[in-house]
């Protein structure tokens, strides 16, 4: 199978729900939350993909970078690139039931895992965690992200993941105002200092915030003791009126990098997408939507199919940019 198979055979299986636009610029799936678009006028997610756009390379070609070393090691795990797959939960909701759960998961993280990186799994309302704690066990490696709850549960489902094998866990404090959650009355709310602080404190495992916009709050999760944060607006899927994340990026990148491992995500569709992150300071960036592409159109090897494209795009574009491997990739390679 061939990633454009994968393509077209997802076009089909969802109908309806993702057009699979040939330039995925967030347009032809405004207001579609729940759904796969963004929220309200779809702002945040179409930013994410102006920003990027914004961006432009300087191309090198008289050098002598002929094989890019784009290994990268994070939470204690020898990746074979910079990318790990962003949690994407709620198929009933999401995707109208058209693939269970469990399965959605198990593409998720196998399909990772057999590319050489690894997944997060997500959160959600009524059983939805066993479901996708259920595939992270049968895989036995992965990243559990949790929906920001009062403590105690927090803490219980963190127990939940250290068991199925988590490498890390994490909470997404951007849905602190979910949707599908409060239509379906579980609490998520904003994580105050002192509780996230006893998060940090519960487990051995490198505790990431997901979800940061600012580089006060960037600051404030380092302080507390996240192992890891994430820049994202969630996919544009929570506020509207948001900043493109590349845009904040290095900003944040300033205050934090070094001192928690720094991710980010938001309209990563290509291997030079990935590049402008790591140039504008991430360690590795998080690919969503395109996850959901390559599972509905081929399972597991569907999304290997995507981390494999995205290795090679991202291995010309560092040949082109005259980039030897991921640690020395820096801002210079972009246009001032
Ligand atoms: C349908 C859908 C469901 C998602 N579910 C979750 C989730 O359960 N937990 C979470 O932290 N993020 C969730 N996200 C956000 C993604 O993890 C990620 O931040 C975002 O999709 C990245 O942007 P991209 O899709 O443009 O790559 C979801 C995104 C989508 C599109």
């Amino acid at each position: 199978m061939k990633w454009e198979d994968v393509l077209g055979r997802a076009r089909e299986a969802l109908k309806g729900i993702c057009n699979l636009c040939p330039i995925c610029d967030m347009k032809a799936c405004a207001s579609r939350v729940p759904g796969i678009g963004g929220i309200g006028t779809g702002s945040s997610a179409k930013n994410n993909y102006e920003a990027l756009r914004s961006l432009r390379f300087k191309m090198k070609t008289l050098h002598d970078v002929t094989e890019p070393d784009i290994n990268v090691e994070l939470f204690g795990q020898k990746l074979a690139m910079p990318v790990i797959g962003a949690a994407v939960a709620g198929a009933a909701i999401n995707f109208k039931d058209r693939m269970n759960e469990v399965d959605l998961a198990k593409a998720q993280v196998f399909g990772a895992l057999e590319a050489g990186t690894i997944a997060m799994i997500g959160d959600g309302p009524g059983d939805l965690y066993d479901k996708t704690i259920e595939a992270l066990k049968g895989a036995g490696k992965g990243i559990a992200i949790i929906k920001p709850r009062k403590l105690d549960e927090m803490i219980r489902r963190i127990r939940m993941a250290e068991e199925a094998g988590a490498v890390a866990v994490g909470v997404d404090v951007d849905a602190a105002g979910l949707v599908n959650m409060r239509r379906s009355g579980e609490y998520v709310g904003p994580l105050s200092l002192g509780a996230l602080r006893k998060i940090c404190e519960s487990t051995k495992l490198p505790v990431i915030i997901k979800g940061i916009m600012t580089e006060e709050e960037a600051v404030m999760a380092s302080d507390a003791g996240a192992g890891a944060i994430v820049v994202s607006n969630h996919g544009g899927r929570v506020l509207d009126d948001l900043p493109g994340t590349i845009s904040v990026l290095p900003g944040i990148a300033s205050k934090v990098k070094g001192r928690s491992i720094l991710l980010a995500d938001g309209g990563v569709r290509s291997g030079s997408d990935v590049l402008k992150f790591i140039a504008c300071g991430a360690d590795a960036v998080l690919v969503g939507r395109p996850v959901v592409w390559g599972a509905f159109g081929g399972g597991k090897e569907g999304v290997r199919l995507l981390y494999e494209k995205l290795a090679d795009e991202l291995r010309i574009a560092m040949i082109l940019t005259s980039c030897p491997s991921i640690k020395e990739v820096s801002m210079s390679i972009l246009q001032s």
